[in-house]
């Protein structure tokens, strides 16, 4: 089981429409090569964590960097682990644009901001806490903790 983890530039601003749109040209794929993870966005950014089978986990990295809808990608980590993170569904689209101003300012507190949003950080540790914070805050039973 692999873990890959990667940040971009999203193309234009990210809203709903922008990350549903994703999730199901996603979908099938992911159902199919039995890929799970999260999709993070912000209004200008994304943080994807994709977790699966080697080849598979590769190729569909390979597939996401020839997207036009973003740009500028970093990739964060990609390493063997134990077991996935995210058991429950193929992949979540978490709009971190869409959160309450309260939950969004403690997250700018804590991770800092990039053009006017939440800053999505480049350490695969600073990522997973991120993470942890959103489960709590969106009170997410599948995520383990
Ligand atoms: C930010 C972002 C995240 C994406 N995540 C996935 C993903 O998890 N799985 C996937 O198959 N495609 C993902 N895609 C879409 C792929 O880039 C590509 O459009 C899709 O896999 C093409 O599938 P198809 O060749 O079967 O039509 C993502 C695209 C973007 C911009």
């Amino acid at each position: 089981m692999y873990r890959l983890v990667y940040k971009s530039r999203s193309a234009g601003v990210i809203d709903w429409d922008t990350v549903e749109a994703i999730m199901h040209s996603s979908e099938a794929n992911n159902d199919h090569n039995e890929i799970s993870g999260t999709l993070l966005a912000s209004r200008t950014h994304f943080l994807q964590i994709i977790e699966g089978k080697y080849e598979d986990v590769n190729d569909t990295f390979m597939r996401i960097c020839h997207d036009k809808r973003h740009t500028r990608i970093q990739l964060i980590a990609f390493h063997p682990v134990d077991a996935r993170l995210f058991d429950g569904w193929n992949m979540k689209g978490i709009g971190v644009f869409d959160f309450n101003q309260d939950i969004e300012q403690t997250m700018i507190e804590k991770y800092g901001t990039e053009e006017q949003g939440v800053k999505f950080p480049l350490e695969e540790w600073m990522v997973l806490a991120m993470v942890q914070d959103i489960s709590l805050y969106l009170n997410i039973p599948e995520w383990k903790q």
